[in-house]
């Protein structure tokens, strides 16, 4: 069930029901010649509309821009501070919490929203820690989770691409987006194959670092097959923990 093609009278009837809600959270960011800027959303997004026609979780609009900073020496990577993503998350969880809203499940695609996502999650619950005769709700538990950290998901990408899976335009992120939207695959030549490695700082330096975008990986070999098999991993892990969560006591 998607936030956004409900009413607000079937949230309120899905209110009786749960107080979980999934938020989709990524990033618009280059992910290298060949994968799309929106990877990072559109993987925890497809994920995540699954998961809610599977078990019928109630699934929130898509964070689309997340902390993306050292991506912005390339064109149409767009961050959000890591002050204003923390805003961003706390006004979003806390227009559901005034609804009933207690449970917020966070599938997270881009390793560059953690910290501050994490930082969010305290914001939260400072709140009620600090002044607990004014919050609405003291039970508010928000988990974020990785979608490429799914059981199974990253052993299936080493079986499936070795060490050029790396860590940014991966293997498996660009095959995920080639299985969920076949029609905007794209190709083009690496040079060298696998891209280098190294630290992250800012936009200058990653341009210097990472001419092309990627980070360890050799994304050529990206296919909708294995994104497919990757989806398929990750939601098998991503449903029993997202049950559990739900209907775990607080
Ligand atoms: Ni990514």
């Amino acid at each position: 069930m998607e936030l956004r093609f409900s009413t607000w009278q079937e949230v309120e009837r899905y209110l009786q029901t749960s107080k979980t809600i999934v938020m989709p959270i990524g990033s618009t960011e280059q992910h290298g010649p060949n994968g799309l800027i929106g990877t990072d959303a559109l993987c925890p997004e497809a994920l995540a509309l699954e998961l809610g026609k599977e078990t019928g979780a109630l699934i929130a609009p898509t964070i689309s821009v997340g902390m993306a900073q050292h991506h912005l020496g390339f064109a149409g990577s767009i961050t959000l501070r890591p002050s204003t993503l923390i805003l961003v998350i706390c006004d979003m969880v806390n227009s559901l919490v005034r609804h009933g809203f207690e449970r917020f499940y966070f599938l997270n695609g881009h390793g560059g929203n953690t910290a501050t996502a994490t930082a969010a999650f305290s914001e939260i619950y400072a709140q009620s820690s600090l002044s607990p005769q004014e919050t609405e709700s003291p039970n508010i538990r928000c988990l974020l989770r990785n979608w490429w950290e799914a059981e199974g998901v990253m052993k299936l990408s080493r079986e499936l691409f070795g060490a050029a899976d790396g860590s940014h335009a991966t293997c498996g992120e660009v095959s995920l987006t080639q299985y969920a939207y076949p029609d905007s695959i794209k190709s083009a030549e690496m040079d060298p194959p696998i891209a280098p490695t190294g630290p992250i700082y800012d936009a200058d330096d990653y341009r210097r670092r990472f001419p092309d975008g990627r980070i360890g990986s050799n994304p050529s070999l990206a296919n909708p097959d294995a994104g497919k098999a990757l989806f398929e991993t990750a939601l098998l892990g991503i449903i029993p923990d997202y049950t559990r969560f739900a209907n775990a006591g607080s």
